[in-house]
């Protein structure tokens, strides 16, 4: 079996690249670990950043989003009991962020991916990724109980952060930059009109909550909670009552509650590999880099990778010129780094953290009240949260 490149993983950094290359025909063969089921309905990410709808759209597969995405022109941030709005559009030039959930993207891709005739195999096992410091790598995997080759030019290895590509990578070949939060998110989804009509970030002395969505008719709600805490010590009774703690206002704000549909607990993390890449594999997305999900960078960090790694490519194969591919790790460590910086931050801004001083929680409540009163602050803010260019 032979492709021009070779991909390790549909999540949407995987199908995305798939798509981009076969807009500029060039043939790729993603290979996946799970089935097509379980990454249809994996549910994540559910925010956009005005340059990745963008991208989705000018790449053809943003119709389903165009019309069932809601787009958000400002969110809110809510300390004290009291509710500030951030002014996105107003502060960034008009731009705007799209909530559509993650898996519906993938779903679209998938589809789009189907449709042209790329191949995706799903549940591929035993994948190895071989000679990347040769001009013909190959990657090894079992499908449909035989043994297969996957010969290529290019190896992406968009397989995300527990994935073999990047373990695969010579020893001492990367730098690891990794830091750990001490608290966790438990994650919802519930059968329930949105309460607000855009998200609200609260810090509350219980610790942070948001109110997120992926529908007019399902909300999406996130409580910080201790990193290896225990789904099954929450009663729906009890996220219900916590959330209503954390997330009322003094201004009569109600949060309506309904049928929690889902549970899930997420650790946090900030984790970054350089180079991202080795001889001709490329690491993209969560392979490569990891954000605290606080602010919602990690699929439009995925799609900046795909975006830098997808023209480098096409000027490669058109021209055989490799500028692009030499420089992609240094450029997309620099937009990658800046999300890791604005992540940390919106994180270190709303939680709750055990080891604070007075001093420091004092110091963490004049940012807030800095970033809710200064418009030099909130625009700051606003440029990061809409997203900085792709490229
Ligand atoms: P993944 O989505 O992890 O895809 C990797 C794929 O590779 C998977 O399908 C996996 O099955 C496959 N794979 C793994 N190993 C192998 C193997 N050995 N062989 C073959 N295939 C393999 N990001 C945002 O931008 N906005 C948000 O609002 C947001 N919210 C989040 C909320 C939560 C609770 C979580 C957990 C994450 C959130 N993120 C958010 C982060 C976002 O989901 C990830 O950054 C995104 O999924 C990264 O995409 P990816 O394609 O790089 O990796
Ligand atoms: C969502 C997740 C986030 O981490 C965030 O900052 C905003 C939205 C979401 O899942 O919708």
């Amino acid at each position: 079996m032979r492709t021009q490149v070779g991909i390790v993983g549909a999540g949407p950094a995987g199908l995305l690249l798939s798509h981009l290359l076969h807009l500029q025909g060039i043939d790729s063969v993603i290979l996946e670990a799970r089935t097509r089921d379980y990454v249809q309905h994996r549910i994540r990410a559910g925010l956009m950043e005005h340059d990745s709808a963008a991208l989705l759209r000018d790449a053809g597969v943003g119709a389903r989003m165009d019309r069932e995405g809601l787009v958000h022109e400002g969110i809110v941030l809510r300390f004290g009991g009291r509710s500030h709005r951030i002014p996105l559009a107003e502060l960034s030039g008009g731009k705007t962020v799209m909530i559509y959930g993650q898996h519906e993207v993938v779903k679209d891709l998938i589809a789009a991916r189907l449709a042209a005739g790329t191949p995706i195999l799903f549940e591929a096992s035993d994948v190895s990724v071989h000679d990347v410091a040769t001009a013909t790598p190959s990657i090894r995997f079992r499908h449909d109980g035989r043994d297969h080759t996957l010969a290529c030019d290019i190896i992406a290895g968009c397989d995300g952060f527990h994935g073999i590509c990047r373990p695969s990578l010579p020893a001492g070949h990367l730098s690891v930059f990794d830091r750990g939060y001490p608290f966790g998110w438990l994650g919802i989804l519930a059968e329930v009109a949105p309460s607000n009509d855009e998200l609200v970030y609260a810090s509350h002395d219980n610790g942070f909550a948001l109110l997120t969505m992926r529908s007019p008719t399902v909300s999406r709600l996130y409580l910080q909670c201790a990193p290896d805490e225990d789904v099954g010590a929450w009663s729906d009774d009890r996220i219900w009552a916590e959330l209503q703690t954390r997330l009322a206002d003094r201004d009569g704000f109600v949060l309506k509650e309904g049928p929690i549909t889902q549970k899930g607990v997420t650790a946090m993390r900030s984790f970054v590999v350089e180079p991202m890449r080795a001889g001709r594999l490329f690491l993209l997305g969560d392979a490569a880099h990891i954000v605290p999900p606080t602010g919602a960078k990690g699929m439009n960090l995925a799609f900046s990778d795909v975006a830098i790694l997808a023209r480098a490519l096409t000027a490669w194969y058109r021209t055989g010129n490799s500028d692009g591919l030499e420089a992609y790790s240094e450029t997309a460590l620099r937009r990658a780094w800046k999300a890791e910086r604005f992540s940390w931050w919106m994180t270190s801004l709303l939680h709750k953290f055990d080891r604070h001083t007075p001093f420091e929680r004092r110091l963490q409540q004049a940012e807030l009240d800095y970033v809710t009163t200064s418009r030099a602050a909130a625009t700051t803010l606003a440029e990061n949260y809409v997203g900085l260019p792709l490229i």
